[in-house]
């Protein structure tokens, strides 16, 4: 059995499907400028179980709740601060999530029985569309298995949940192929939690100083801060090797040497090298590389190799976010 991917550009009857579907309880994955979702409604405690046990995700990892106006917004969170509405004013709609103090009707299941929500307001159009027939926020995770690349096409999420969803709305590529940043704002200084499509330096240009989790909590202070961050993200099936711009040819030639397939992703011109298995040069910018890099992962799984040599960036502006990703894939334990 497969699972029907649907465009709503194409097919005027995908959105009245997937909200046939959402209040029947029943998870959708849908497009966001970030990654793609799998969402349920978020009042909805069996549909949001539902969408745990379809990721396999660990119960204590909470959700993020997705909106499309400042009433829905209301609905799940108890109180915006001041800071929190300055970053909403000039970042929503777009990839931040912001951790606000939690409205108590909502399901525990959705923030893992945290005092808290994450919640953001997507940008894409299809996302917008659902929640605005629906009338009701959606709780959504990335739409991969838990710990799997995050997926930036319907593909990515059919061949992850091959006939176990009823349904994929299909959006095309995501602008940022990276997850939102996530700030929890619900505390005296705002903390970066998560970070992505907002890089800090926008953040801080809003709100001034904004502490890293790391540093804010100190060791073992951040996992209790953002539980998501204690758990293995992003893997591909295959061994992820970073290198800077001028050490690619040496850990390409090193994991030539050692045998198997070896494919390797860049920004910098590819060394040329005979054996390679896969050779993806791509992004001029920080933004295209970010864009690539979760579809790369998944094309080093369909290529079968054994490592995947990944170039780095420099850990500034979305190249943190980039950083943090990568860093993940290619750590055998969480970090
Ligand atoms: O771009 C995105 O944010 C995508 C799209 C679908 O919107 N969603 C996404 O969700 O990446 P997910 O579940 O893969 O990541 C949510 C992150 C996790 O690290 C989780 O721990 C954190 O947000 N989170 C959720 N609620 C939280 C809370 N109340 N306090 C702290 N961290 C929270
Ligand atoms: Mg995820």
């Amino acid at each position: 059995m497969s699972t029907p991917v649907r465009d709503p550009a194409s097919d005027p009857q995908a959105l009245a499907a997937a909200l046939a579907l959402l209040r029947a309880g029943e998870p959708v994955a849908f497009p966001t400028e970030t990654v793609y979702g799998l969402g349920a409604p978020a009042f909805d405690a069996d549909a949001v179980r539902r969408v745990f046990v379809l990721k396999q995700r660990p119960a204590d990892n909470p959700l993020i709740v997705h909106v499309a106006t400042p009433e829905m917004l209301h609905r799940v969170a108890r109180a915006v601060p001041p800071a929190a509405q300055a970053l909403i004013d000039a970042f929503w709609p777009g990839p931040l999530a912001l951790v606000l103090p939690r409205q108590p009707q909502v399901p525990d299941i959705v923030t893992a029985g945290l005092a808290t929500v994450a919640v953001r307001m997507p940008q894409h159009p299809v996302a917008q569309a659902l929640l605005e027939l629906l009338d009701e926020p959606l709780a959504a995770p990335s739409a991969n298995r838990s710990g799997r690349p995050s997926p930036t096409t319907a593909e990515h999420v059919a061949a992850d949940f091959d006939g176990l969803l009823a349904l994929v709305l299909d959006g095309g590529s995501t602008l940022h192929g990276l997850e939102s940043t996530v700030v929890d704002v619900s505390g005296p200084q705002p903390v970066l939690l998560r970070p992505g499509g907002i890089t800090l330096e926008e953040l801080e240009a809003v709100v001034g100083p904004v502490a890293r989790a790391g540093a804010a909590a100190g060791a073992g202070g951040e996992a209790a801060l953002s539980p998501g961050l204690r758990h293995r993200h992003y893997t591909p099936d295959c061994r992820v090797v970073l290198a800077d711009g001028a050490g690619l040819a040496g850990a390409c030639a090193a994991a030539l040497a050692g045998g198997g397939r070896v494919g390797l992703l860049c920004h910098s011109p590819a060394p040329q090298l005979a054996g390679l298995a896969l050779v993806r040069e791509v992004g001029a910018t920080l933004a295209e590389y970010g864009r690539q890099v979760f579809a790369v992962f998944r094309e080093a799984e369909r290529e079968r190799l054994d490592t995947l040599v990944v170039e780095t960036v420099p850990e500034q502006g979305l190249g943190l976010a980039i950083m943090d990703r990568l860093r993940r894939a290619a750590s055998p334990v969480p970090v």
